[in-house]
């Protein structure tokens, strides 16, 4: 399947299939500076991205199960139809999913792109009785990656979904890091009964567990991890909310696939679409959202 795959999407010097964890399918943009980002088939899954410089700006887990039964923990996991819990299983199934290769190209500008595909399915189709299409483009510049996800209602019936890009940030120390931009903003407490609050600090610290949905916030915050000196800009369009989270010591001990002193080097800043209650898509109908992140300041 990997040489299949190569051979018919990789592209010299820029997208290449290899075997990765526990055997699955990964694919390897590698832009000319020498940028570098990795997705794994499983979920459509970013598991890496690497500054020119070869700095990982993404965390994944130690502990992470890397097999088609589990989700990844860390990078990218691609949520949909359903964010949290609910009938589905948690988070929703496209990242338990096996997503396809829809195409890959290195643009005129050298940007190297991939586009990943996941359509129903009879067993998508047991658990959430809706056809979709759902694709995910992977942009890759010298200092910027960009997540493109379009969902297509294909179903003869409108149906209501989530989608979100629950991104796993590396942090030098969550202590020492800062989320900047959602001040004023209304904000869901999920550690107390989803309680309604403005925000009223200008930068989120992590000093404890924190799972809040920030409702239709700005389109571009910033994550400062003061511990490598490194500022990140996070710049979304049609995905107006975010979730900020880290689940600290006790909520660490309680994840099988999660070490219990890895809370303190990452941070999740997660975009997306209706986290609060899904949004409705018409037959035919096809929504967009995209997120950018961009190194702004690099370690000297
Ligand atoms: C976040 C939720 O989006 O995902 C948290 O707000 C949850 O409550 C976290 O713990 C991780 O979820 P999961 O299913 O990957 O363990």
């Amino acid at each position: 399947m990997i040489d299949a795959l190569q051979t018919r999407y990789g592209i010299e010097g820029a997208i290449a299939f290899s075997a990765g964890n526990n055997g699955l399918a990964r694919m390897v943009l590698t832009h000319a500076s020498g940028a570098s980002t990795a997705v794994y088939l499983h979920g459509a899954h970013v598991t890496s991205w690497k500054s020119p410089e070869g700095a990982e700006l993404f965390f994944v887990s130690r502990e992470s199960h890397f097999s088609p039964q589990h989700p990844i923990r860390g990078g990218i996991p691609v949520i949909f139809p359903q964010f949290g819990g609910g009938p589905l299983p948690q988070h929703g199934f496209a990242r338990l999913s096996e997503w396809s290769v829809a195409g890959t190209e290195v643009r005129a500008d050298g940007s190297v792109a991939a586009v990943l595909q996941l359509s129903s399915t009879p067993e998508t189709l047991a658990l959430w009785p809706h056809r979709f299409h759902l694709e995910l483009q992977v942009l890759l510049r010298e200092r910027t990656l960009t997540l493109t996800v379009q969902v297509l209602n294909t179903d003869p019936r409108p149906f209501d979904f989530t989608q979100v890009l629950h991104t796993y940030f590396r942090v030098a120390d969550c202590e020492q890091a800062a989320v900047v931009g959602l001040q004023g903003t209304t904000y869901l407490d999920s550690l107390r009964d989803d309680a309604r609050e403005t925000e009223a600090r200008d930068e989120i610290r992590f000093a404890g567990e924190t799972d809040r949905i920030y409702l239709n916030v700005p389109d571009c915050l910033h994550l400062r991890d003061e511990g490598n000196g490194r500022v990140l800009a996070i710049e979304k369009q049609g995905m107006p909310d975010v979730t900020v989270w880290n689940p600290w010591i006790d909520k660490a001990r309680r994840m099988p696939d999660f070490g219990d002193d890895e809370y303190r080097w990452m941070v999740c800043v997660e975009t997306g679409v209706a986290m609060a209650a899904p949004t409705t898509l018409a037959p035919g109908q096809r929504w967009q959202g995209e997120t950018t992140f961009r190194v702004e300041r690099d370690p000297a």
